[in-house]
């Protein structure tokens, strides 16, 4: 378990890494190319300063909001991250159980080892969303839009910013490189599919097969009129695709780079979050990830306009050191320092985070 003197997220990252296999390390780690747009996430939050207000009545604080109309004691909830086996023999079900016992939601992934029952089972009350690929039949995105809901999932995430999914190479890589721990993806593989064992080139194969990569606006559009869940696309960048998917009726707009794992020379999101904000003009929540590590890097992205941040990396290295209760630890860390942050920047409850408390270092330019 955890040191119990563990404080920060940095200081779970670095007992998860002590403690997770190299391949597990560099697999939860791995960036896109150079990096840049990885080590940019977490770097651009410190070019943003807080202007505090003092003089305010900040004895009481309300850290609680509502996204898509659930009540989330706190506005940080667990981005979809594949195969929590990786990180802890109790998978998605433990994560699951993390975040429903800070009340927080959880987005679970496609590429879990835990199927959506699974998880649903072992947090019947926490609040949880879908990440839903995009398959070649729809039949089969239909059936799992069927299972989310009968499961109680609130919202499908989408996420557009992966239209490729290098499957040959994957191929290539697996073949000299077996995966060391039997996982399964009962929320792929699909009652009689004849799918292989993941790693094999059977497996990837079937994939290959099933998977549709780049998906268009069409496949979004198809996803919105066959489910009466509200949707979200996640990995959102510019300002035109966010308006494009609020004239579509897309409920969330999550600006992510995927934490820099799909291209990288991506700007930091925190960096574009604005001018989404802008385009969105109000028409629909606005969610962003990537190198939210601190109490302070949320409330900065609530002043410039988020309704909600994400964390991947950080709930993993809680799984990873501490299985369920290290998600919350995590969870638990980050509501402690937002609460911390609001009391020093006079905000009371969440809608008192307006953008006049940050400026961007650039400022001082001027
Ligand atoms: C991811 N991410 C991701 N995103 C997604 O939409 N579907 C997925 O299956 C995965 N899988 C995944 C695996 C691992 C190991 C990581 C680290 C990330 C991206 C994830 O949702 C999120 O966008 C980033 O992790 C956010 O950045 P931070 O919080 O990790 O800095």
């Amino acid at each position: 378990n955890v040191h119990p003197k563990a404080t920060s997220v940095t200081e779970f990252e670095k007992v998860a890494n002590e403690k997770l296999p190299e391949f597990v390390r560099e697999y939860f780690g791995r960036p896109g190319e150079g990096g840049q747009t990885y080590r940019d996430n977490c770097e651009a939050f410190k070019r943003y300063r807080l202007i505090p207000r003092n003089l305010r009545d900040v004895y009481i604080r309300d850290t609680s909001v509502t996204v898509l109309g659930s009540k989330l004691d706190f506005p940080v909830a667990i981005a979809p991250t594949a195969v929590h086996k990786l990180a802890h023999p109790d998978a998605e079900a433990a994560t699951a159980k993390g975040a429903a016992s800070m009340n927080t939601a959880m987005v679970l992934s496609s590429w879990s080892h835990c199927s959506l029952e699974q998880v649903a089972a072992a947090a019947p009350r926490g609040v949880r969303w879908f990440y839903l690929l995009f398959y070649r039949d729809r039949g089969r995105m239909k059936r799992l839009l069927e299972r989310a809901e009968g499961e109680g999932y609130t919202a499908i995430v989408l996420t557009v910013d992966q239209p490729l999914f290098n499957f040959d190479r994957i191929i290539n890589m697996r073949r000299t490189e077996p995966l060391p721990l039997q996982v399964s993806f009962p929320n792929i593989w699909l009652d009689d599919d004849a799918h292989g064992q993941p790693g094999s080139a059977e497996h990837l194969a079937y994939l290959k097969k099933i998977v549709k990569e780049a998906a268009t606006w069409e496949d979004v559009e198809w996803v919105k009129n066959n489910t009466r869940l509200p949707v979200v696309l996640k990995g959102i960048l510019s300002a035109e695709d966010a308006r494009a998917a609020v004239d579509l009726g897309i409920s969330g707009i999550y600006v992510s780079n995927h934490g820099g794992r799909q291209q990288d020379g991506l700007p930091a999101t925190i960096d574009v979050l604005t001018n989404i904000v802008r385009a969105v003009g109000g028409e629909a929540e606005v969610y962003l990830d990537g190198g939210v590590r601190t109490g302070t890097d949320v409330l900065k992205a609530l002043a410039l306009g988020a309704r909600c941040v994400f964390i991947g990396r950080p709930a993993l290295w809680g799984l990873a050191c501490n299985g369920a209760e290290g998600v919350q630890q995590v969870l638990q860390i980050l509501k402690d320092e937002l609460n911390l942050t609001m009391a020093r920047s006079g905000c009371a409850k969440i809608s008192d985070i307006q953008p006049s408390l940050v400026v961007h270092e650039s400022y001082y330019l001027y």
